[in-house]
C-alpha cells in the first residue's frame, strides 16, 4: 500500500538517494527530480537493486518552472515535496555568488511557485548548520539549539538561510490568506521542515550506495577516503591551534543513513501535526576533533593514513555540534549509528565503487 507521493529535487545527489530509498522502503512513492549537474542516473539503479523498488526519474532543472509543472501534472498523486537540489560547495559559493543565490534561492523559489500552483503543500528542506555561522561568539550555544541566532559566514550559508526565510514567508502567507478567506482548516495543510544537517558522512552497509566523488572533494571523510585509496598523498589538516583537546576544530558527524530517516519523520511529522514551519536540528549531539576521525577511519582502514597539519582554512569555526533534543523529542529521532559505522561503510563503498558510480568526472571538473 502506498502511504503517499513525494517528489524529491536532488533525488540522485548523495542524502537525496539515501533518503529517496528511506521512502520507498516506507512505502512512499518517490518522484526525483535532478539535472545530474553533480550527480549520476546510476544511482536509480542502485536504489532498485537496495530495495526492489525504482523511483521515477525526471533530468529537470529546478529553475525550470514549466519543466517542474509538467511532472506535477504527470504525477497528480504527489502531495509532498523534499528539496534536495542546490549547489553546495562553500569556497566556490564566494567565488559564483549569482549561480549560488540563482540555483538555491531562485530554483526553491520556482518549485514553491509551481507547488502552489499544483496544490502541494508540505514541503522539507534541506538547511544545513552552516546557517549559524560560528555559535561561539554567543554563551551557552554549544551544543547549537535551533533558537541560536542565524548568522551565516558565507555565500553558500547565506542562501540557504534566505530560503529558510522565503518558505518561512510563503507557509505564512497561504496560512493567513487562508483565515482571510474565511477557512483557517485549509490553510494548515501548509507545511514545512527546516532541517539544519550537521556533518553527513558514510554510505550505503552493503558497499553499493555512497557519494559519488566527482571532482574534487572538500569534506574531510571524503577526502580521508582518497588518501586511504591511494588517490591523495595526505589529509592536510586545517589548523591545530583551535581550543579543543587536541587543537583541532570539532564536528558533529552523522550517518547519512540516519540523517535519511530524519527526513521521512519529519515528513510523517508534517503529515500528522500540520505545525506550520518548524526547524529541526539533524544531528547527534557528539562532537569529533579532525585528529579523532582520522584515528577512527585509520582503525577501519587497519594503517595509519598520513597527514599534515597546515594553516587554518578561511571560515572555518571552531566548534558545530547539534543539541539535537528538539528532534529527539517532537521527532522521536535520534542518531542510532556510530562513527564506527560511518567510517566502515564509506570504506567499504570507497574499496568497491573507487570511481563512485564510473562515471567519468564532468570536464569543468577535472581542469578546476
Ligand atoms: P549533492 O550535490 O550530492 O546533491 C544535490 C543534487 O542536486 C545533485 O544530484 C545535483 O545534481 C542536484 N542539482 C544541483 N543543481 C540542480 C538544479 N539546478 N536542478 C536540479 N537538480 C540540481 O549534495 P548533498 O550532499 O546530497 O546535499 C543535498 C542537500 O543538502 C543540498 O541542498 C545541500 O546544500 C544540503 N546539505 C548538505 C550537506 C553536506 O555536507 N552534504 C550538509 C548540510 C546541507
Ligand atoms: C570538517 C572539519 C575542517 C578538510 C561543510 C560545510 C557545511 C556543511 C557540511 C553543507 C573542519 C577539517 C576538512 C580537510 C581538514 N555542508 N578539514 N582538512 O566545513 O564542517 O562543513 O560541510 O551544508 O555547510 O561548511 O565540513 O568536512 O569540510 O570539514 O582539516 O582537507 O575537517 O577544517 O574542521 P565543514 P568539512
Amino acid at each position: 500500500m502506498v502511504v503517499g507521493s513525494v517528489l524529491v529535487t536532488g533525488g540522485t545527489g548523495y542524502i537525496g538517494s539515501f533518503t529517496a530509498l528511506a521512502l520507498l522502503e516506507a512505502d512512499y512513492k518517490v518522484v526525483i527530480v535532478d539535472n545530474l549537474y553533480n550527480s549520476s542516473e546510476e544511482v536509480i539503479n542502485r536504489i532498485e537493486l537496495i530495495c526492489g523498488k525504482r523511483p521515477a526519474f525526471y533530468n529537470v532543472d529546478i529553475t525550470d518552472e514549466a519543466g517542474l509543472d509538467k511532472v506535477f501534472d504527470e504525477h497528480p498523486d504527489i502531495d509532498n515535496v523534499i528539496h534536495f537540489a542546490a549547489l553546495k560547495a562553500v569556497g566556490e559559493s564566494g567565488e559564483k555568488p549569482l549561480e549560488y543565490y540563482y540555483v538555491n534561492v531562485y530554483g526553491s523559489i520556482s518549485l514553491l511557485r509551481s507547488m502552489t500552483k499544483h496544490n502541494v503543500t508540505n514541503i522539507v528542506f534541506s538547511s544545513s548548520a552552516t546557517v549559524y555561522g560560528d555559535a561561539t561568539r554567543f554563551p551557552n550555544m554549544i551544543p547549537i539549539p535551533e533558537h541560536c541566532p542565524i548568522g551565516p559566514t558565507n555565500t553558500y550559508g547565506r542562501t540557504k538561510s534566505t530560503v529558510e526565510s522565503v518558505i518561512s514567508d510563503h507557509i505564512d502567507a497561504q496560512r493567513n490568506n487562508a483565515k482571510k478567506q474565511g477557512n483557517p482548516k485549509s490553510g494548515e495543510k501548509w507545511n514545512a521542515a527546516l532541517l539544519r544537517y550537521f556533518n553527513p558522512c558514510g554510505a550505503h552497509p552493503s558497499g553499493i550506495m555512497g557519494e559519488n566523488p566527482l571532482g574534487v572533494p572538500y569534506n574531510l571523510l571524503p577526502l580521508l577516503a582518497q588518501v586511504a585509496i591511494g588517490k591523495r598523498e595526505k589529509l592536510l589538516v586545517f589548523g591545530d591551534d583551535y581550543k579543543s583537546k587536541d587543537g583541532t576544530a570539532i564536528r558533529d558527524y552523522i550517518h547519512v543513513l540516519d540523517l535519511a530517516k530524519g527526513h521521512l519523520v519529519a515528513l510523517n511529522y508534517l503529515r500528522e501535526h500540520q505545525p506550520g514551519v518548524k526547524a529541526w536540528n539533524l544531528g547527534s549531539g557528539r562532537g569529533s576533533t579532525v585528529f579523532e576521525m582520522i584515528k577512527a577511519f585509520s582503525k577501519v582502514v587497519g594503517r595509519d593514513l598520513p597527514y599534515e597539519v597546515v594553516e587554518r582554512r578561511q571560515g572555518d569555526v571552531l566548534d558545530l555540534t547539534a543539541n539535537p533534543a528538539l528532534a529527539n523529542e517532537e521527532l522521536k529521532w535520534k542518531t542510532e549509528l556510530t562513527l564506527e559505522d560511518a567510517c566502515a561503510d564509506l570504506w567499504k563503498w570507497t574499496e568497491n565503487n573507487p570511481e563512485g558510480y564510473d562515471q567519468a568526472p564532468r570536464k569543468e571538473f577535472v581542469e578546476a
